[in-house]
């Protein structure tokens, strides 16, 4: 009976799978994958926001309102769905343009979650 139970014991542990993103907690920021999130980042935002997601990249700093920074207090209160609504619709007048339709919903889940990795 031990062994049996023994058995059994080992076979649970073997079939469940480990965490994933062990070792990564930025991956579950959102329920985006930080790491797609990033590349989408890097391509199309990262002029405006700036590396670290503060609103000084080149571009982002010279404009008028300059580009949000994710770390302000302001922007870090903001829920999830409300960050996601101005990434799809964007916030006209600003220069923030809507990106739905050059994003896939996945690809903004993906690259909401950068943004929010950013806010620490
Ligand atoms: C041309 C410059 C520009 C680009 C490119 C740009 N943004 Fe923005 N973004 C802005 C501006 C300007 C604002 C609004 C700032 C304000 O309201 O004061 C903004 C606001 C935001 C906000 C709202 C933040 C808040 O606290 O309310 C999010 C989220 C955001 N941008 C994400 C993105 C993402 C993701 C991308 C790339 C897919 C992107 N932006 C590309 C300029 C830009």
């Amino acid at each position: 009976m031990k062994t049996v139970l023994t058995g059994v014991v080992i076979a649970a542990f073997a079939i469940v799978p480990w965490p994933a993103g062990m070792g990564e907690p930025l991956a579950h920021a959102a329920d985006g994958d930080v790491r797609k999130g990033k590349a989408i980042y890097e391509k199309h935002c990262v002029l405006c926001h700036g590396p670290q997601g503060r609103g000084d990249g080149p571009v982002g700093k010279t404009i008028n309102p300059p580009a949000a920074d994710f770390a302000s207090a302001a922007s870090k209160k903001k829920p999830d769905a409300e960050l996601l609504a101005t990434i799809e619709k964007g916030r006209p007048p600003t220069a923030m343009v809507g990106w739905k339709g050059q994003l896939s919903d996945a690809e903004m889940q993906d690259v909401l979650a950068y943004v929010k990795s950013l806010r620490q």
